[in-house]
């Protein structure tokens, strides 16, 4: 299908998605989310894909929300439409997805790529939540996600004077897991998704699981949580066939089941 704001294709078992509205600094309007969206699902939907990769262009991963489509709304409409509130879909997706950041990844954009289960930045990427300056708060979960990722103290001082932080701050902070060259950026991020497309895809769902889980209950409803998804994975072909191929010494032939 042919996307007007993204590029999408497929690399081995990878699912890459682009963004791509260059004149806007991948500034993320309803276009970009309803296309989201139906890539994310059609990578869903092929049993053949087991990871995707995000990225946008060197300059912009994306700019935010589109603030020229903002501008002229009115309370009523954003609330009765509950505005923006479709993002969240996602963060629910159950395939994994990196996030492959360069330059700019502000609002929306921080945002979307903390949507992702984890972020690769390029040393020349920027983050930050500056919707305070425009007279609003983040509204895609920018409040809530960067303050479990980064801790209270730089959440608020990121979120309240709307300023930047560069990959070095972002790797330190915990909000990135590797900051790589600008040209490495994209070889890394496919190598990552490649290797768990290649893992056994209930445990890579079920690990993906459990870690989500984390940031949404107690750690002792977590711990039985992640204890039965562990138990359950005895019940697959791919638990006996990974362990046997250990003891074998030899690589596994996982079956996805
Ligand atoms: N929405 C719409 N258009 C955007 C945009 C955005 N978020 N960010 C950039 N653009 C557009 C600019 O308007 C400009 O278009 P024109 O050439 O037609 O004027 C084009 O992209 C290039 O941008 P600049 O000329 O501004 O480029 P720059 O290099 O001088 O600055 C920048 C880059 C610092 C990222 C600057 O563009 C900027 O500050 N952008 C806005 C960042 C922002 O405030 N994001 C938060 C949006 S609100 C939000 O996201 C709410 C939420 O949580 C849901």
């Amino acid at each position: 299908m042919a996307y007007e704001t993204l590029l999408v294709e497929t690399r081995g078992n990878v699912g890459l998605i682009t963004l791509n509205r260059p004149q806007a600094l991948n500034a993320l309007n309803s276009t970009v989310l309803k296309e989201l969206k139906l890539a994310y699902a059609a990578f869903h939907a092929d049993d053949a894909i087991g990871a995707i990769v995000l990225t946008g262009s060197e300059r912009a991963f994306a700019a935010g929300a589109d603030i020229k489509e903002m501008q002229p709304l009115d309370f009523a409409e954003v609330y009765k439409s509950d505005f923006i509130s479709g993002w969240d879909e996602i963060a629910k997706a159950r395939k994994p997805i990196i996030a492959a950041v360069s330059g700019f990844a502000l609002g929306g954009g921080c945002e979307l790529a903390m949507l992702c289960d984890f972020i690769i930045a390029s040393e020349t990427a920027k983050f930050g939540q500056p919707e305070i300056t425009l007279g609003v708060i983040p509204g895609i979960g920018g409040s809530q996600r960067l303050t479990r990722a980064v801790g209270k103290a730089k959440a608020m001082d990121l979120i309240l004077t709307g300023r930047m932080m560069d990959a070095a701050e972002a790797e330190r902070a915990g909000l990135v897991s590797r900051v790589v060259a600008p040209e490495r950026l994209l070889d890394e991020a496919m190598e990552a998704a490649t290797k768990i497309a290649s893992l056994s895809r209930p445990s890579v769902l079920m690990a993906k699981e459990a870690v989500s889980r984390a940031f949404e209950t107690t750690l002792e409803e977590g711990l039985r949580f992640e204890r039965r998804l562990f138990q359950s994975l005895f019940a697959t072909e791919d638990q006996k066939e990974g362990m046997a191929a250990f003891i074998e010494k030899r690589k596994p032939a996982f079956k996805n089941r």
